[in-house]
C-alpha cells in the first residue's frame, strides 16, 4: 500500500500563511471554491450529484457568488451529458467518451464506475472531497491544496477499496483540468539524449494530444509539464493554464479538444500496462498534479513556477511560507568530461588543486571509482571503491578536497546492475524480467526492481554505508536506461504490474530514509541527462542535470526550454572543453563561461590543461558569478529575446524580488549582414528606482549612462556597442540599485 502524499500538510510545514481562508464551501450553492496569488478554481456539487468543474482563471471578487453548477447538455444521443460535462474526476463508465480520470474493473467483472459527492472536509489550504461509486464500495477522495502567493493548486487523488473483493485500477489519473472554450496554442518539451528540453507550440486542434513516458522513468523524450496558452504564442501578455505532474515513473498527460470545442488536460499513472490491483482495505495514492494560472504569458507562468518550486518543493529550504528557498547552489567541478572512467587518486587531487584555484566551491567525482569499473561493461552493483584506483580508499582524496576549501561529491547509479558484477552472479532474479524470456541491456546494463523489498534494502543499505564511512557532502545519482522486460515475479501474475507504482515509491521512500539518516547530504538527479526531472524527483533532489550535451551554443536552447518548467536553480551547466565533442564546435571559454552562468555553474572541462589566461578568465567569472548567482538563479526570470528557429540572438534577465539587483546575458549566435545587437528594452525592475549599470562581460554603446531609472532601462533600453559581432559571443551585465 502507498504511502499518503500530505498535500496540505506539506504546504503547511513549509510555513504556507493560511491568509484570508484558501478553500471556502457555499452550502446552498453547493459549491467549493478555491483563491490564492491571482487566481480562483472553482467546482461544485451538481444536481446529478457530480463534482462539475466551474472555473478556473484570474482571482475573482471576494464577495462574488456562484449559482449551482447545471450540467452541459448533451449532444444528440451521441455525447451524452455525463461526457460533456467538465468532471472534476469522472470515473469511466455511464456512456463517458472523454479521458476518463479512473477506470476500474470489478472481481465480478463489471466495469462501470460512476461517482457521485459525497462528503469534504476542509482542510488548511484547500479541501479533501470524497467521491463514491453510485453502488459499489470504492471511495475516492480528491486533495486540493492551494498555495496562498502562486495560486498553484496541487491536486491528486486517494482510491480506496471498502469492499470485499479485489478491485482492479486500470487507469488513474490525479487529476483532470477544464479549461474555458477557446483557441489555443499547446506548449510541451520534448526530446532526446543530447538533445532534451525542446519547446514545442501547437494549435490544439480537436482530438487527443498525449504526452507521455512508458519507461518506467520520466524520460527525455517529453517532460511531464504543460501550459496551455489563449490565443497564439505570447511571452508577456496572454493568459496562460499550466500544469506538472510530480511523478517518476512512467505517466501520461492527455491534452483534449471534445468536438464541442471543450478543453480538458487529464494526467497521471500512464495507463499503459497499468493494473493496480486492490485489495479489501487498500488505497492507492495518485502522484500529485500541480496546475496553475497566469494573466502574464507563459512568462508569467514559468516566473510563478519557478517560485513555487524554490518555495515549497525543492529539499533544503532555508526560511518559511514564500521567504523559504534553498541556497544557491556551490559552483562544482566534474571530473567525467576530464577523466571519464579512468579515476585515480592523484589524478583526482591533480584536478582538484586546479578547481579550488578557480574558486570552485565542490568537487565531484564522476564514474568509476567504484568494483571493476573500467568502462560501461563492468562494475555496477558492486559499490566497493575499487582497491587498484584508490589503494587508501576515498579518504585521502576526501581530505585533500576539504583541505583545499572544498567539500566532496560522488557519482552513484544505485538502480542498476552489469550483469558483469558481484551482486549479479549472486542475485540474477534482482532485476526486471519476465522468467525465461531474454534481457534487454542498455549501456551493458540491467535495471534493479527497486519494488522489491529486498533489492531497495540492499541499494538503501549501500547507500547509507558509503554516507556513514566517507565525509560526503553530494550524490550524483544516475539513471542511464529505462526499463525493458517489467516483470516483478515474486507476485502473482494478476498483480505484477504493480511494478510501475512500487519501483518509484520505493525509490522516493529510499530518498527520504537517506535524507533523515544524512540530512545535510545534497543530491543531483541525472538520468544520462536529463532523463528523471519532474516535480516528484526535486522533492528530494537538489539539483538536476539537463543533458549530457554540454555544447555550449545547444545549450542556451536547451536552457530556453528547462526554464519554461523548472528554475535556473536547479539546472546545472558545466563550462567543458573546446571543440566540444558533440558538435566539433570550438567556442571561447568566456562564451563557454556566460552559456553556464545562466544557470548554477559549474565546471566540467579537463583543467589541468587551462593555461594562465584561461584560469585567470575562469576564476574572474566565477567570482562574478558569486556575487551576482542568487538573483540568477532565484530572481524573476525574463526570455527577451528567443535563441529558437535560427535566431542570431538571444538574451536572459533576472531580477531579483526585492527589485534591488538584476542581470542580464545577451548572446550572439552568428553575425549577419553586420546586424548589431538589437535594443534590449529591460523588463521586471523598479521604473522609480536608479539602477548602476555594470559590465561582468562585454561594453555596452559608449554613450550608454552608468546609472539611470529602471524607467530608462526598461523604455530607452540598453544598447550594446557596435564591435559586439562575430561568431559565438556573449556579454553579461549587472544592474545595482543605487
Ligand atoms: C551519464 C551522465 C554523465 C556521466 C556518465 C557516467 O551519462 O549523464 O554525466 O555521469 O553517465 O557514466
Amino acid at each position: 500500500m502507498m504511502k499518503t502524499f500530505p498535500l496540505a500538510a506539506a504546504l503547511l510545514a513549509a510555513g504556507a500563511v493560511a491568509m484570508a481562508q484558501a478553500a471556502t464551501f457555499d452550502g446552498a450553492a453547493q459549491v467549493f471554491r478555491l483563491d490564492g496569488g491571482n487566481t480562483s478554481y472553482v467546482f461544485g456539487v451538481n444536481e446529478r450529484g457530480e463534482l462539475q468543474q466551474m472555473y478556473w482563471g484570474g482571482r475573482l471578487g471576494a464577495e462574488d457568488r456562484f449559482t449551482a453548477p447545471k450540467p452541459m447538455i448533451g449532444w444528440a444521443s451521441f455525447d451524452p451529458s455525463y461526457s460533456t460535462t467538465p468532471q472534476e474526476y469522472a470515473g469511466w463508465g455511464a456512456g463517458l467518451y472523454v479521458e476518463p480520470a479512473l477506470k476500474v474493473t470489478f472481481a465480478d467483472g463489471n466495469r462501470d464506475l460512476v461517482l457521485h459527492y459525497e462528503s469534504h472536509t476542509m482542510t488548511a489550504n484547500g479541501v479533501d472531497v470524497v467521491l463514491k461509486d453510485i453502488e459499489r464500495p470504492i471511495d475516492v477522495t480528491l486533495h486540493y491544496a492551494m498555495d496562498p502567493a502562486s495560486g498553484i493548486l496541487a491536486r491528486s487523488a486517494t482510491i480506496e477499496n471498502r469492499g470485499k473483493e479485489p478491485v482492479t485500477v486500470e487507469q488513474a489519473a490525479a487529476a483532470a483540468w477544464a479549461l474555458p472554450v477557446g483557441h489555443y496554442t499547446l506548449n510541451y518539451l520534448t526530446g532526446r539524449w543530447a538533445g532534451e528540453w525542446t519547446l514545442t507550440q501547437e494549435t490544439l486542434h480537436p482530438g487527443a494530444r498525449v504526452i507521455e513516458s512508458r519507461r518506467g522513468t520520466t524520460g527525455h523524450q517529453a517532460n511531464p509539464w504543460f501550459a496551455i496558452q489563449a490565443g497564439g504564442p505570447s511571452e508577456d501578455a496572454s493568459e496562460v493554464w499550466f500544469g506538472a505532474l510530480a511523478w517518476s515513473g512512467s505517466w501520461r498527460i492527455t491534452v483534449e479538444q471534445d468536438q464541442l470545442d471543450a478543453v480538458r488536460v487529464t494526467g497521471g499513472f500512464n495507463p499503459f500496462d497499468f493494473g493496480y490491483v486492490l485489495h479489501p482495505g487498500e488505497k492507492l495514492d495518485t502522484p500529485v498534479f500541480y496546475g496553475g494560472y497566469s494573466a502574464h504569458g507563459m512568462g508569467g507562468a514559468s516566473r510563478l513556477l519557478h517560485h513555487f518550486e524554490i518555495a515549497h518543493i525543492l529539499p533544503h529550504r532555508i526560511g518559511t511560507g514564500e521567504d523559504a528557498a534553498p541556497k544557491p547552489r556551490p559552483v562544482i567541478y566534474n571530473s567525467w568530461e576530464a577523466t571519464e572512467f579512468n579515476v585515480s587518486e592523484a589524478g583526482q587531487m591533480a584536478l582538484a588543486e586546479r578547481a579550488a584555484a578557480l574558486g570552485v566551491d565542490r568537487f565531484v567525482m564522476d564514474d568509476g571509482w567504484f568494483g571493476q569499473r573500467k568502462d560501461d561493461h563492468a562494475g555496477l552493483g558492486d559499490w566497493y571503491v575499487n582497491p587498484q584506483k584508490f589503494p587508501h580508499g576515498l579518504k585521502p582524496l576526501i581530505d585533500r578536497v576539504h583541505a583545499l576549501g572544498m567539500d566532496f561529491g560522488l557519482w552513484v547509479e544505485p538502480e542498476m546492475v552489469n550483469p558483469n558484477s558481484d551482486l549479479y552472479r549472486k542475485h540474477p532474479d534482482w532485476v526486471l524480467n519476465f522468467a525465461g524470456r531474454p534481457r534487454s541491456e542498455e549501456r551493458n546494463q540491467l535495471v534493479l526492481n527497486l519494488a522489491r523489498p529486498d533489492v531497495k534494502e540492499y541499494v538503501l543499505g549501500f547507500l547509507d554505508k558509503l554516507l556513514t564511512e566517507n565525509d560526503i557532502a553530494f550524490l550524483k545519482w544516475d539513471y542511464n536506461r529505462n526499463w525493458s522486460e517489467p516483470g516483478w515475479d515474486q507476485l502473482p501474475a494478476a498483480e505484477q504490474k504493480k511494478v510501475y507504482v512500487a519501483f518509484t515509491e520505493n525509490l522516493y521512500s529510499i530518498l527520504e530514509e537517506l535524507h533523515r539518516r544524512h540530512p545535510k547530504v545534497e543530491l543531483e538527479s541525472c538520468s544520462g541527462g536529463g532523463g528523471r526531472v519532474d516535480l516528484g524527483i526535486l522533492r528530494y533532489a537538489d539539483e538536476v542535470w539537463p543533458s549530457d550535451n554540454t555544447d555550449p551554443f545547444d545549450r542556451l536552447s536547451q536552457q530556453y526550454g528547462f526554464t519554461y518548467a523548472y528554475t535556473p536553480q536547479i539546472m546545472m551547466a558545466w563550462v567543458t572543453d573546446s571543440p566540444h565533442w558533440l558538435n566539433k564546435r570550438s567556442t571561447s571559454l568566456t562564451y563557454r563561461l556566460l552559456s553556464s552562468m545562466e544557470g548554477s555553474l559549474g565546471i566540467g572541462a579537463d583543467i589541468t590543461k587551462w593555461n594562465d589566461e584561461e584560469m585567470a578568465t575562469a576564476k574572474r567569472l566565477i567570482s562574478a558569478y558569486h556575487q551576482v548567482q542568487r538573483t540568477i538563479v532565484q530572481g524573476d526570470q525574463y526570455r527577451l529575446i528567443s535563441p529558437l528557429n535560427g535566431s542570431e540572438f538571444s538574451a536572459t534577465q533576472t531580477v531579483n524580488r526585492e527589485k534591488s539587483q538584476s542581470v542580464v546575458f545577451l548572446y550572439i549566435h552568428s553575425t549577419q549582414e553586420g546586424r548589431i545587437f538589437p535594443l534590449l528594452k529591460l523588463k521586471g525592475l523598479d521604473p522609480k528606482a536608479e539602477y548602476a549599470l555594470t559590465p561582468i562581460e562585454g561594453k555596452a554603446q559608449p554613450d550608454t549612462p552608468t546609472e539611470a531609472s529602471g524607467a530608462w532601462w526598461m523604455n530607452h533600453g540598453l544598447q550594446m556597442g557596435g564591435d559586439f559581432r562575430g561568431d559565438f559571443q556573449a556579454a553579461a551585465f549587472r544592474l545595482d540599485k543605487k
